[in-house]
């Protein structure tokens, strides 16, 4: 059997190519004028699974974007894992902040990635990492070592909600059936530090917009004399936190799950430099909830974010003018045990109830889902530990992570299997931001560690 690193040694070039190829598609599912890229980038999936080894592959149409069904049953008796990534990304904007075009990959050297990293829209999120789990059924076909069933699910809509993928796979169980879920849409802490993500965070989603004066009017004329709806706004969303940085919702915190001293000392074990940390992102101090560390407040504690406000002249110049409306988009991060659903009724009672005689406010939900909280005494975190320790030569450390995959909750619910969080990225990869990259190695050490999770996993079942 032909060994794994001179495998991917041989044919990496290759493997760099291909990955290029599929990031030069703009799948932007949050954008209708690029549905035909995000169809064509479906279909490029399709395509690469049937190459890679996949004995079924279906493109499962739906009221959105498709989602790509593979699959390769060796026996019946044998586990299967279930792969689930995203071929969709985030719109790229704000383009001029790219050192070279978002959909034109490039390959640069960088601090942190000396073999050098792909510059594009969905190099690490998730295209790259999805990527891997494609080369590594290829490599575990051509060498002679898939040791098990596998499935891939890559859907069109992650970047937006998943939706349609929801339907899907409450519509599908049977044909979805599996003994794990594998993903890899997360990262780890450094290439010489790996760590396996342990928990998600939950999310909702909600837009608000508050309404004055049935126009916009002449602030000198009415100024003074009439509720402005941007003040009232930016007063609102600053009650929502109060001086220690909690949050003023009533009963937001009720179900938190509190985690004890030992938890919270087994956390503070992982590398961390505040110093670099700032230095990384240009601050002088962080800030957040009192009583908690940077990585327990982005982690294991819920949040809320304002990410984007508007309304009124914002124009060159000046126009005095005090605006009929004023809006803005929130999200709140959700920690295991607050509902999702529960907690966008609490914001939309309190916020609705809080404003102040002269305006009307309206809260209407985007979207959201579950946290999810993995456990390490399985058999599936136990062989991708295993997994990590044999390529990088280091126990990986157990670790959650801030950002949200909604669906991943789901599946635990409608499938009844656990997921694991593969994830090879890193934090200064810049996904959702301008100049996103995923580094060469990372792709390589993913493709050459994936397929010892799937020797472990099968070895530890039997
Ligand atoms: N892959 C990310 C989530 C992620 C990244 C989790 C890094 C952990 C570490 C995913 O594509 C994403 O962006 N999720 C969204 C939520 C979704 C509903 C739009 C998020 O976290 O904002
Ligand atoms: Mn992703
Ligand atoms: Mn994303």
């Amino acid at each position: 059997m032909q060994n794994i690193t001179e495998y991917i040694s041989q044919h990496k070039k290759r493997f760099v190519e291909e990955l290029i190829n599929l990031l030069k598609i703009p799948s932007i599912s949050a954008d209708n004028a690029y549905s035909k890229d995000v169809l064509r980038t479906a279909a490029s999936v399709k395509d690469a699974l049937e190459k890679a080894g996949c004995d079924v592959v279906e493109i499962h149409e739906t009221e959105g974007y498709p989602i790509v069904y593979g699959e390769k049953i060796i026996n019946e008796t044998l586990p299967t894992v279930l792969v689930y990534g995203h071929y969709d990304v985030q719109p790229p904007d704000p383009l001029d902040l790219w050192n070279s075009p978002p959909f034109e990959p490039v390959i640069q050297k960088t601090d942190l990635h000396p073999e050098g990293a792909i510059f594009a829209r969905g190099a690490c999120d998730d295209k790259g990492q999805m990527y891997m789990h494609v080369k590594a059924l290829e490599l575990m076909v051509e060498t002679g070592r898939l040791p098990c069933n596998v499935k891939f699910m890559i859907e069109g809509e992650e970047e937006v909600g998943s939706n349609n993928l929801a339907i899907y796979v409450a519509e599908n169980r049977e044909k979805l059936s599996n003994d794990i879920i594998l993903i890899s849409d997360t990262g780890m802490i450094a290439n010489d530090i790996p760590s396996i993500t342990t928990g998600l965070r939950g999310l909702s989603y909600v837009e608000v917009e508050v309404t004055g004066p049935n126009r916009d009017l002449h602030s000198g004329l009415y100024g003074g004399a009439v509720a402005n709806p941007i003040n009232i706004l930016t007063k609102m969303i600053a009650g929502l936190h109060d001086e220690n940085n909690r949050i003023t919702i009533p009963g937001f915190y009720d179900n938190v799950e509190e985690l004890s001293t030992g938890e919270r000392a087994e956390m503070a074990k992982a590398p961390f430099s505040l110093e670099a940390y700032k230095k990384a992102l240009d601050i002088d101090a962080v800030y957040g909830e009192k009583g908690y560390t940077t990585n327990e407040r982005n982690a294991i504690r819920p949040t809320l974010d304002v990410n984007g406000i508007w309304g009124g002249y914002t124009g060159e110049g000046a126009k005095t003018v005090i605006a009929s409306k004023a809006f803005a988009k929130i999200s709140m991060r959700l920690v295991p045990n607050q509902d999702w659903k529960e907690i966008t009724t609490l914001f939309k009672n309190h916020f609705e109830n809080s404003a102040p005689e002269g305006v009307k406010v309206k809260v209407t939900p985007h979207h959201g889902g579950q946290g999810y909280v993995t456990p390490i005494d399985t058999i599936g975190y136990k062989a991708a530990s295993k997994a990590y320790e044999t390529t990088f030569g280091k126990k990986p450390i157990p670790q959650r992570s801030g950002g949200s995959i909604p669906i991943v909750s789901l599946f635990e619910q409608e499938l009844g299997s656990k997921t694991i969080l593969m994830g090879f990225g890193l934090d200064s990869d810049a996904i959702h931001s301008p100049n996103e990259h995923f580094g060469v190695w990372n792709y390589l050490k993913g493709i050459e560690t994936i397929p010892y999770f799937y020797q472990y996993f099968t070895e530890m079942n039997s």
